[in-house]
């Protein structure tokens, strides 16, 4: 199989969760890449994310905005390949206020397509999620399945996977489109389950599951998600999607039982709340499709989840002062203390 060679890739989002993990992964497994980061730098960005890496010479940090095409312009300028990793990507959020989910996930991707249009770039990769086919009682969503999103942050990664689609087919643009499941890890945002759980139970503060917390999620480790990237970027065929799956579904009770475990805490901490509003039952991918290409996940889950639960034992200092900055958890935080259920 020939495979593509990036060398010099615009990562956008790069000082996120993921994105970041990807940066360290790839400066790590290739020593002549070299990367450019993109990144506004929004609520869930974080330069502290890039610690270790940010003085390798390989490595240029841009702050601005994927939806300001001046400066996607001026990054582009060198560079082979685009890795979109820019999004907001909160559900609540986005059932709160889907403004900023259209602008950044469907407006600011179509300025970075256009301007990688006329830039010449040789491979798109658009990070997208299992989210867009929304809720499925039973079987696995397959890539050939139709995208029937249900949050606007659904919707909102559906649209931009769509016009992602729309370059490839309409302009030839070099496009592979990965759709990830459930990520855990460490440097997550702590409005996000496994963090926002881990802290809380440190803290031994409640932890508020929504409605039933029988709601199934397929999680998979951080490190596993960005190696199915990079397999996509070198070994995907042009236009298509790939599941990027953990195969490890659990139901949210259950993770939420596995971290008070590992915190150290009992069941007592649990506190079942009102449900979020359209609330998908269950997700799971079939990732034959990506299994094709090589890919697997390699790390077991009880180790990675343990892993995770050590490195916010032990970077309080990374994430404590942005829980404590979060006027949007603290709300949270209010809203579920009056909507107890259980
Ligand atoms: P994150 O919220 O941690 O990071 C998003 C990053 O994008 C932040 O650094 C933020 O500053 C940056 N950003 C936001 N708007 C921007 C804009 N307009 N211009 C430039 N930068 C901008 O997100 P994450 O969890 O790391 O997710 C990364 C990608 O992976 C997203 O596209 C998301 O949809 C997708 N994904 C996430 C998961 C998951 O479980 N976290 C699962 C599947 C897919
Ligand atoms: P989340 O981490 O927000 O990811 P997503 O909604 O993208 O799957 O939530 C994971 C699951 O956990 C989801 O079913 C919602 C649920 N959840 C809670 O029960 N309580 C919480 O405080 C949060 C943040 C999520």
């Amino acid at each position: 199989m020939d495979e593509f060679k990036a060398e010099h890739l615009l990562v956008t989002g790069g000082a996120g969760f993921i994105g970041s993990m990807y940066v360290r992964q790839s400066l790590a497994a290739y020593p002549t890449r070299r990367i450019t980061i993109l990144d506004k730098l929004t609520y869930a960005g974080n330069l502290a994310n890039l610690a270790g890496i940010v003085d390798e010479p390989r490595l240029t940090f841009v702050q601005g905005d994927i939806a300001d095409p001046p400066t996607v312009r001026a990054c582009l300028e060198g560079v082979d390949t685009v890795v979109n990793f820019a999004a907001e990507t909160h559900v609540d959020r986005s059932i709160q206020d889907a403004g900023s989910f259209v602008l950044t996930d469907v407006y600011g991707l179509q300025v970075l397509l256009n301007a990688a249009l006329t830039a010449g770039i040789r491979r798109f990769v658009q990070v997208s999620t299992d989210e867009v086919y929304g809720d499925i009682e039973s079987g696995a969503s397959r890539e050939s399945d139709p995208l029937l999103p249900r949050s606007p942050y659904a919707a909102s990664k559906a649209g931009g996977e769509l016009l992602a689609r729309s370059y490839a087919i309409t302009h030839g643009l070099n496009v592979v489109i990965t759709r990830g499941s459930n990520t855990f890890g460490p440097r997550q945002h702590p409005e996000k389950l496994v963090p926002l759980f881990i802290t809380n139970a440190l803290d031994g503060k409640p932890l508020p599951v929504y409605g039933d917390g029988l709601q199934v999620r397929d999680w998979i480790a951080v490190e596993d998600h960005c190696a199915g990237i990079e397999v996509v970027l070198r070994r995907g065929a042009a236009g298509e999607a790939y599941n990027i799956g953990g195969g490890h579904p659990l139901t949210n009770l259950r993770i939420t039982e596995q971290i008070l475990a590992l915190c150290g805490r009992g069941p007592e901490l649990i506190r079942h709340v009102r449900d979020r509003k359209a609330h998908d039952r269950r997700y799971a991918l079939d990732c034959e499709k990506a299994r094709t290409l090589g890919w697997a996940p390699t790390r077991p889950f009880a180790e990675a989840l343990a892993q995770t639960v050590a490195w916010y034992r032990d970077n309080e200092d990374w994430w404590r002062p942005t829980l404590e900055s979060s006027a949007f958890v603290e709300h949270v935080r209010q809203t579920y203390e009056g909507a107890v259920i259980g």
